[in-house]
């Protein structure tokens, strides 16, 4: 299968990485729109439209699905994208949601769900989640995170100073949803913050788990062919891609 990957900017690379873990995709197609990143602070209709002008950006490959790693897209384009596809999409925050419900028995537990402010304002996971039964749903916008991971930020005091600006008044979770293609990246340091047991819902690895759960797959790829792609500074996306994808980034 050759896919594609669609995120707003560099984030999305967390998902190729759980995608290139499992050797599930002989080709992938990255596309970042490095130009115009954030997405997070956007407004529906202009998400939509950038996201409808990246499945026009897809149609120059013959791809088997593409993903939308992008949480924020995601929640807020799926609809519209796959109208304008030829290949089935699919996005993270469905795959988000089914890993939540399968990683908590008790629907009782205590969620946070992290995201972009867009994310976060489109209720995208407290709906699917509340639909699910879930109660007791704390959502909270953290787009301060994004800039911090983009300056390879991943722990210390600039980060601890902002989760005590975001968590003052958050109960401790017992799950948190990294709604936010970025977010894996400070695993470690919110695991330090709230919980060493906490569950962390990684929008990579719930991808990951939606496609096996949902396609077969009886080869595996040892190395897939990758292609990036940025609307700004590929150079950039490929250095960044180099430096992610080559080492153990979670813990
Ligand atoms: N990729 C975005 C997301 O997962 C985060 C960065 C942005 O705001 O564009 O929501």
């Amino acid at each position: 299968m050759k896919i594609g990957v669609f995120d707003s900017g560099i984030g999305g690379l967390t998902v190729v990485k759980s995608l290139l873990e499992h050797q599930l995709f002989e080709e992938i197609v990255y596309f970042g729109d490095t130009a115009r990143v954030p997405y997070g602070i956007k407004d529906k209709n202009t998400i939509v439209r950038y996201a409808i002008e990246a499945v026009g950006f897809f149609k120059n490959f013959e791809l088997d699905l593409i993903i939308v790693a992008c949480n924020t897209v995601s929640a807020y384009a799926l609809n519209e994208m796959k109208e304008t596809s030829s290949c089935p999409i699919i996005g993270v925050v469905e795959a988000g949601v089914l890993a939540t419900n399968n990683a908590l028995k008790d629907k009782d537990s205590n969620i946070l769900i992290l995201g972009t402010k867009a994310t976060i304002n489109s209720k995208a996971y407290e709906n699917a989640l509340g639909s699910l039964g879930f109660k007791n749903l704390q959502a909270k916008a953290t787009g301060l995170f994004v800039p911090l991971v983009e300056e390879e930020i991943y722990s210390g005091e600039i980060l601890e100073a902002t989760f005590k600006y975001y968590f003052n008044q958050t109960t401790k979770p017992d799950a948190i949803i990294l709604g936010c293609t970025h977010f894996p990246l400070i695993s470690n340091s919110l695991k330090k913050y709230f919980h060493k047991n906490t569950i962390l819902i990684h929008s990579g690895d719930a991808i990951v788990e939606y496609l096996e759960n949902n396609f077969d797959f009886d080869t595996k790829y040892q190395q897939a062919k990758l292609k990036f792609f940025a609307s700004e500074n590929p150079d950039a996306l490929k250095n960044i891609a180099s430096k992610w994808l080559n080492k153990s980034l979670y813990v």
